[in-house]
């Protein structure tokens, strides 16, 4: 974990409130894995304002650069929206356990709701490369907001999902994954709740290795302030330290029943 200063070299709309901004950071990008966040300063170096830094997953690696997938909903993120090349920004990372797929899958099934495709993203970069197959279906509320293939590993195969029916296949991201769950050896997925608990229901008879990325507010990123915990079958774990990654089923025993 590094607290190191990158640079700003691109930061472009790809949808509707989102973006993907581009920054020099070799201290974060030399260590960083697939799962793994930023705990991003969204004020000028220096600044304690906000107070709090904001979890950002990596979306790819590249020699140097690290690209991050944001989605402007609140103050922090609207502060990242309004950066230009030659901008710093105060990066701790990476942070968190990263994916660890079993040796034996070759082919993985990632489920990506809106900007919980990043993670997703930066994983299948890292498989495809080991000669894995990788199908990915990802749900997003509208067109406006689907992330355009040119942002993937053309290898990936990409079903978009709509919630409107505005592109590709209409309806819930959940709905489209039956048809996979045959060829797939291991899922992996990131999104919304709702979306993590319908696909926990979904394999609730499977015995299909499964991790799922966690979402949850934060305070210092680095398992000290508890301000993230979530309740696992081994107890109560920390996402930011424990996780963000945690298997599917450890976190169906507790959470999904309560839904
Ligand atoms: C491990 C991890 C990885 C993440 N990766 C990404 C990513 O790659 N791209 C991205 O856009 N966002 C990601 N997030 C969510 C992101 O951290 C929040 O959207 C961000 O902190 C909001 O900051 P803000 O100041 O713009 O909004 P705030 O003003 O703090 O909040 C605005 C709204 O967003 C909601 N919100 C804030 N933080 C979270 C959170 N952690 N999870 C869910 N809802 C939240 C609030 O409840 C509120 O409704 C990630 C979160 C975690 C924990
Ligand atoms: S954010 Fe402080 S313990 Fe996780």
């Amino acid at each position: 974990m590094e607290l190191a200063i990158g640079t700003v070299r691109a930061n472009q709309a790809v949808g509707e409130g989102l973006f993907v901004m581009s920054l020099d950071c070799h201290a974060i990008a030399r260590n960083a894995r697939a799962g793994q966040f930023v705990h991003v300063r969204c004020g000028p170096i220096g600044s304690s304002d906000p107070l709090l830094r904001r979890p950002i997953s990596l979306l790819r690696v590249a020699g140097e650069r690290i690209d991050l997938y944001y989605d402007v909903v609140g103050r922090g993120t609207r502060y990242l929206a309004g950066l230009g090349p030659g901008d710093s920004v105060d990066l701790l990372g990476p942070l968190g356990r990263p994916f660890a797929l079993s040796r034996a899958t070759r082919n993985l099934l990632l489920v990506g709701g809106g900007i919980g495709l990043a993670p997703l993203a930066m994983l299948a970069d890292e498989v495809l490369s080991r000669g894995i197959a990788v199908t990915l279906v990802a749900g997003f509320r509208t067109a406006a907001r689907v992330l355009a293939p040119e942002w993937l590993d053309p290898r990936i195969e990409y079903e978009v999902v709509t919630d409107d029916g505005s592109l590709g296949r209409p309806g819930r991201v959940t709905d489209a994954v039956p048809a996979y769950l045959p060829w797939a050896d291991e899922v992996a997925a990131c999104g919304p709740a709702p979306m993590l608990t319908a696909l926990g229901r979904l394999m609730q008879d499977s015995a299909k290795p499964a991790q799922v990325s966690l979402e949850e507010r934060m305070g210092c990123g680095m398992g000290v302030c508890l301000s993230c915990v979530v309740r696992t079958d081994a107890g109560v774990k920390r996402v930011c330290r424990d996780g963000p990654v945690f298997p599917l089923r450890a976190l169906r025993e507790v959470q999904w029943r309560q839904n």
